[in-house]
């Protein structure tokens, strides 16, 4: 092990003013898995499954699937929109999304955030699927919002021939990379503004809104009031097994569905899975506060014994950084957390390169905040 030993005192003091030393031994077969790696590992509840044996359904290719029609009038009139479409991906219904508002111009350009899905995690399917030219606009770290400035300024009109025209502004709520960060209202709204004035469209990647809207106590159609489009994920925090929606009016929906058919198509007795979703909205939303109130408890512990948060939690995502002397390597201590614990988190993202993820959800209870801290200490001093 690789440690300095100021590093490892300060943490072994900590732990002994907290009475952890009692210590249970490292176990050889852990109780169960706790996996913190991402809100997307829930599994459908009982409930959910018997829900969905009742469902209606149809081609949905040919439009005839009452209960993915139901879905997305659904999300449309929660979110404040004409129309919805169903997609199998938050990835496809971002791809969709993006090859609708630049159909009728190709090499367009689109701005997006430099730490956003869209840029880091959708392989780059933008370009290879629509022709679209992405630009990396700067968040600020702590805030996760591009400013006002940064848009005028990366905006190009098609004046100059060696510019491609910009066309669309994209903006992730919650922001994941950055910690999920709840952009406000306010905010998403003066964002609007700017695209009207230049002319310019806006969609916001909602995988999370839900945990936005619940995180400020505003309503989900509230933080997308001025967007042209917004993508819902039902497979994260709410705790469907598949599928996202895409919002917009009657026009883009029309185009979208054709979008799809060009990305790979749409799905025939959906209702199967689109009827999960439902239920997730019918059933799990106002809960996400409890994975948010989750996610702030264990972050405070781990605070406590030393570790340093990347920033204060304000949903169900926090990154968090160990002491480089004593990190011999990120997936070492993910490994001996796994197996000695059965506590799964992620290391490795691009934010910084010495970041861990924990993301907490519908699967893990808020009675492990204690066991999973005290566990993620002993593994740093076992290291
Ligand atoms: C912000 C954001 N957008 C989009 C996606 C893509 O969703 P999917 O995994 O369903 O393709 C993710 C996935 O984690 C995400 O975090």
């Amino acid at each position: 092990m690789k440690t300095t030993r100021s590093v490892l005192a300060n943490v072994v003091q900590q732990l002994r003013r907290k009475s952890l030393c009692r210590r249970r031994k490292l176990s050889s077969s852990p109780r169960r898995i706790i996996d913190l790696r991402s809100d997307t590992v829930t599994l459908p509840s009982p409930e959910m499954i018997k829900y969905s044996l009742n469902a209606p359904l149809g081609d949905d290719v040919m439009g005839e699937d009452p209960t993915v029609q139901k879905l997305q009038q659904y999300v449309a009139d929660m979110l404040g929109f004409e129309a919805g479409l169903f997609l199998p991906t938050g990835t496809m219904a971002n791809l969709v999304a993006l090859t609708s508002h630049c159909l009728y111009d190709r090499a367009a350009e689109v701005m997006i955030g430099a730490q956003s899905h869209i840029s880091l995690w959708e392989g780059g399917n933008a370009a290879i699927v629509g022709g679209i030219h992405t630009r990396q606009l700067p968040e600020d770290r702590e805030t996760a919002q591009i400013s006002e400035g940064d848009i005028r300024d990366f905006f190009r009109d098609d004046s100059d021939d060696h510019c491609s025209k910009t066309v669309l502004l994209c903006l992730e709520n919650t922001h994941n990379m950055l910690g999920g960060v709840a952009l406000p209202v306010e905010y998403m709204a003066g964002m609007s503004s700017i695209c009207r004035e230049l002319g310019l469209k806006l969609h916001v990647d909602g995988a999370r809104l839900a945990n936005a809207a619940v995180a400020q106590g505003v309503s989900i159609a509230s933080l997308c009031a001025g967007a042209d489009s917004v993508s819902l994920c039902l497979s994260k925090g709410l705790g469907a097994p598949v599928g996202s929606v895409l919002v917009g009016d009657n026009e883009f929906i029309r185009l979208a569905k054709r979008a799809r058919k060009r990305c790979g198509g749409g799905m025939r007795q959906a209702g199967v899975v689109a009827s999960m979703g439902l239920y997730a909205l019918e059933n799990n939303v106002e809960r996400l506060s409890v994975d948010h109130y989750f996610a702030k408890q264990l972050a405070a512990k781990l605070e406590n014994y030393g570790f340093q948060i990347s920033r204060a939690v304000e949903t169900n995502i926090f990154y968090f950084s160990l002491p480089e002397s004593v990190l011999q390597s990120k997936s070492e201590y993910c490994k001996r957390l796994e197996q000695g614990y059965g506590i799964k988190i992620t290391g490795g993202y691009s934010t910084g390169g010495k970041l861990f993820r924990v993301v907490t959800h519908l699967g893990v209870s808020i009675d492990d905040v204690d066991y999973i801290a005290d566990s993620m200490v002993k593994t740093l001093l076992n290291l």
